[in-house]
C-alpha cells in the first residue's frame, strides 16, 4: 500500500509516473495499436510475449495469466495437487503463496528460513512426510532459493517443485534462471513488480507440454479453444492482452533495469555498510545472480527509523510486521518459525526502483546515517 504519492515525497517508494514518462512514447503505441486492431483477448500479444518470456527464461513454455496468485494456484491444480496432500512452502512470503495451497486444497506446512531469508533447505527436508507432494520455494527480493538443495529433496522423493518467482524474474543460481528449474516457475506482473504490468498478470514457466497445456486450459475455464471441449471445471484467469503488449515493450528493456537496481543496491551497501543497529541483506558470492527486487535491510529500532525517514519524505515498506499465522482469520496453525518472526520485527524496505536516481539514493542513505 502506498502512503504518499511521488508529488509530495522526496524519494517515493516506487515512481509510475516516471516510469510511465520514460516509456511514453514505445507503449502508447502498444497500447493504441493494440486496441486500434481489436485485439482484446488470446491474440498475437499474448503469443509474443509468452514466446520472449519463455525465451528469456529459458523454458519450452510459457502461459500468461491474470496474476501472481493465479500462476501459482493453477500450476499446482496442473501438477495434481489437491485434498490430502501437503505442500511445504516458506514462512516469509506473501500470503499469496499460502492462499494458492489453500485453495487447492492441500494442507500448507509452513518452514523456517535461512540465512538468506528464504526458505532454509534442512527445514524442507524436515518436514518432509508421505503426503508430501510438493515444495514452493520463494525466491524473495529478486534471490533465488538454494535450487540445488532444493532439487535434491524434491527428486529423493519425487516431489513437485512449483517456484514462486513473483520476485523473482531475471535472478539466477548456477546461471539457471528463476522459474526454470521446477515443474513450474510462477511470476507475478503487479505494477510495482521490476517487471509490471499496468493492473493485474502473471505466467506460468514449465518445459512440461502437459502442464503447459493444463494452464492453458484451467486459465480458459477448462476450454480447448480448438476443439470448443470443456476438459474440467477451470477459472477466468487469462492474462490481457493489451496487459501482454506492454510487457513485451517493458521486457525489452528489462535488463537494463536489473543493471540499475543492482548498481543502486551496491550504493546503499557501500553507503550503509557501517551503521551500527542496521544490517544489510546477505549476499553469498558467485552462485546468485540478484535483480534486488527490493533492498531489505533489517533495523533493530525499525518503527523509529521508518517514522524518522517518513519525516524526511522517504517512503519505505515493511513486507510483512506480521507473520500470516497470527492473522486469525487465516487459520493457519502457528508453525513456531523464530526467524520468521523477527524478520517481521526487522524488515524495512529501502526505495529502489528503474528510475530511482543516484541522488535519491544519497538522500535515503543520508536519512538513515542521520538516524543512527
Ligand atoms: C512472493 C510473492 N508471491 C506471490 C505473489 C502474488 O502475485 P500477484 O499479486 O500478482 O497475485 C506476490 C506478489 O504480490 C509475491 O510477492
Amino acid at each position: 500500500m502506498m502512503a504518499t504519492s511521488a508529488v509530495t515525497c522526496r524519494v517515493p517508494f516506487v515512481d509510475a509516473r516516471e516510469h510511465y514518462r520514460r516509456l511514453k512514447p514505445e507503449v502508447d503505441h502498444a497500447l493504441l495499436d493494440t486496441l486500434a486492431r481489436g485485439d482484446l483477448v488470446a491474440r498475437q500479444q499474448l503469443r509474443d510475449f509468452e514466446r520472449h518470456l519463455a525465451e528469456y527464461v529459458g523454458v519450452k513454455y510459457a502461459v500468461g495469466v491474470s496474476s501472481g496468485y493465479h500462476a501459482l494456484h493453477l500450476s499446482m491444480l496442473a501438477a495434481g495437487i489437491g485434498p490430502g496432500d501437503e505442500v511445504i512452502t516458506s514462512g516469509h512470503t506473501f500470503v499469496a503463496t499460502v492462499s494458492a495451497i489453500v485453495h487447492t486444497g492441500a494442507r500448507p506446512v509452513i518452514v523456517d528460513v535461512g540465512d538468506d531469508d528464504n526458505i532454509d533447505p534442512a527445514a524442507v527436508v524436515a518436514a518432509v512426510t508421505a503426503r508430501t507432494r510438493a515444495i514452493v520455494p520463494v525466491h524473495l527480493n529478486g534471490r533465488v532459493c538454494d535450487m540445488e538443495r532444493i532439487g535434491e529433496v524434491a527428486s529423493r522423493h519425487g516431489l513437485a517443485v512449483i517456484e514462486d518467482s513473483a520476485q523473482g524474474l531475471g535472478a539466477t543460481f548456477d546461471r539457471r534462471m528463476a522459474g526454470s528449474f521446477g515443474t513450474a516457475g510462477c511470476f507475478s506482473f503487479y505494477p510495482f513488480k521490476a517487471l509490471g504490468c499496468f493492473g493485474d498478470g502473471g505466467a506460468v514457466t514449465t518445459d512440461d507440454p502437459d502442464i503447459a497445456q493444463a494452464v492453458i486450459r484451467l486459465r480458459y475455464n477448462g476450454e480447448d479453444r480448438e476443439t470448443g471441449e470443456y476438459h474440467f471445471h477451470g477459472y477466468t484467469a487469462l492474462l490481457d492482452n493489451i496487459q501482454a503488449a506492454v510487457l513485451d515493450v517493458k521486457l525489452r528493456h528489462f535488463p537494463s533495469w536489473v543493471r540499475h537496481r543492482r548498481a543502486m543496491a551496491a550504493m546503499y551497501r557501500a553507503g550503509l555498510a557501517d551503521v551500527g543497529g542496521v544490517r544489510l541483506p546477505v549476499v553469498d558470492g558467485d552462485r546468485r545472480f540478484d535483480t534486488c527486487q527490493n533492498f531489505v535491510i533489517r533495523a533493530d529500532r525499525r518503527d523509529e527509523l521508518r517514522a524518522h525517514l517518513r519525516s524526511l519524505g522517504i517512503e519505505t515498506l515493511v513486507h510483512w510486521a506480521k507473520p500470516m499465522w497470527r492473522h486469525d482469520a487465516l487459520q493457519l496453525p502457528d508453525p513456531q518459525l523464530p526467524r520468521v518472526e523477527r524478520l517481521c520485527r526487522e524488515v524495512l524496505s529501502l526505495p529502489l526502483y528503474a528510475e530511482i536516481t543516484p541522488d535519491q539514493v544519497a538522500v535515503v542513505i543520508d536519512a538513515v546515517r542521520s538516524f543512527h
